[in-house]
């Protein structure tokens, strides 16, 4: 991949109106943020272009509400919580014709605008759109690589109608990365959980090249259970993928990359009933497999201990119910255990990933952890990200 235009490149940014497109695209309930990671993220950047004197324009767009409607999508409650978090009164504008104008005349520092997607030609990548939201600032940086997959008119067209850079989180993310995709030390171990295994096919088609071990968890292992004859009584699986499967078992022969499926299962009959540690040939017709097994954690631990590098996207289990929490739990403690000790270089992305290791409180000792979910699978996948590739250095 070619080098982004880095801001930390740009030496003039004294005094400057900003556009910062940033991902504040976070949970709200009963009209309240009820997880600010990503605007907490932002905090040191923020402070940064405040010691400079800068304006800053924070741009975002919240859901999606040409599809759903507006009710609930305005990004109001956002700006009351990044005003805490930043410690700044926040000037809050629509956008339109007037924006600029109350940019300039505002006392303050910090502006947020209204859900970007609120106007369809966001989503459309609009060029008279863009134009409009870049004649708010002088230059514009992009500090959302979880938004970077969207060829959108604040992520993509915008960046033809003024100066545009690629802020430090988009640098840190990529560089992250490519320390587990191709610049990883070896051996590198990838654990892919989760439930489907068509949304996570080219992932691993595309990462079984780079590893040493492919450990595959969460339901999609039944399917690969199913292949290999065993039963899954009444797990979740998915209909039509044994082609598939049978592609990654060759892919996985032809480059040599050890495919790892659990061993043991943490089975129950019903989601509020703990669960029985069993061997996979023990499964009943009336079970269904919810966690991982001990043996399987413990086969995990080692091969883990002996990796240099690690990747995870997706939980091993049910995490969210506390009885089939332990597999994910355990990888999560594991990885962080080798991170503090042994200097394994852990990566881990995706929405649910990382709200498993937040529960189970590992999240800072790992070596990075992505909050993006779609942008992460598709960088992961090979894909070009049109964010990313409208900063690239010409
Ligand atoms: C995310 O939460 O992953 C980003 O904000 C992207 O959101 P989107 O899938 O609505 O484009």
């Amino acid at each position: 991949m070619s080098q982004l235009r880095s801001i930390e490149n740009f030496k003039n940014i004294k005094d400057k109106k900003v556009f910062l497109r940033v991902d504040f695209n976070v949970p709200i309930s009963g009209g309240r943020v009820s997880d600010a990671t990503k605007i907490e993220k932002l905090e040191t950047n923020i402070k940064r272009l405040l010691e400079n004197n800068c304006k800053i324009i924070l741009a975002s767009h919240l859901g999606r509400p040409q599809k759903n409607g507006k009710t609930g999508l305005s990004l109001l409650p956002v700006k009351q919580m990044a005003e805490k978090i930043f410690n700044q009164q926040i000037k809050f504008l629509e956008i339109n014709n007037e924006t600029t104008t109350k940019i300039v005349q505002g006392k303050e520092k910090l502006f947020m605008l209204e859900n970007l997607r609120f106007d369809p030609n966001e989503e459309s990548n609009g060029q008279d759109y863009a134009k409009l939201l870049a004649s708010f600032a002088d230059i514009y940086i992009n500090e959302a690589f979880s938004c970077s997959h969207r060829s959108h008119a604040s992520i993509d067209s915008i960046t033809k109608f003024i100066d545009a850079y690629a802020g430090s989180t988009i640098i840190d993310e990529v560089n992250a990365l490519e320390k587990v995709f191709s610049k990883s030390e070896k051996p590198v171990a990838c654990l892919i959980g989760g439930s489907k295994i068509s949304s996570k096919i080219n992932l691993i088609i595309n990462l079984l090249p780079k590893m040493d071990f492919m450990i595959i968890g969460g339901a999609m292992a039944n399917n690969f259970f199913k292949r290999e004859g065993y039963k899954i009584g009444k797990s979740l699986f998915e209909k039509n993928v044994e082609g598939t499967i049978s592609k990654i078992y060759e892919e996985a022969k032809k480059y040599s990359c050890d495919l790892i499926l659990p061993i043991d299962v943490v089975c129950s009959k019903k989601f509020d009933q703990p669960g029985v540690n069993k061997k996979i040939n023990e499964v009943n017709d009336d079970d269904i497999i919810l966690d991982i097994g001990i043996d399987s954690t413990k086969k995990i631990d080692q091969i883990l201990k002996d990796s240099r590098t690690v990747l995870w996207n997706g939980p091993f289990g049910l995490f969210e119910y506390d009885d089939f929490a332990n597999g994910t739990n355990d990888i999560s403690r594991s990885i962080a255990r080798y991170s503090q000790k042994k200097g394994l270089i852990s990566v881990a992305g995706g929405g649910d990933t990382f709200a498993a290791i937040k529960k189970s409180n590992q999240q800072r000792h790992f070596t990075y952890i992505s909050t993006a979910g779609g942008a992460f699978l598709e960088w992961l996948e090979g894909k070009v990200l049109p964010g990313l590739k409208v900063l690239e250095n010409k």
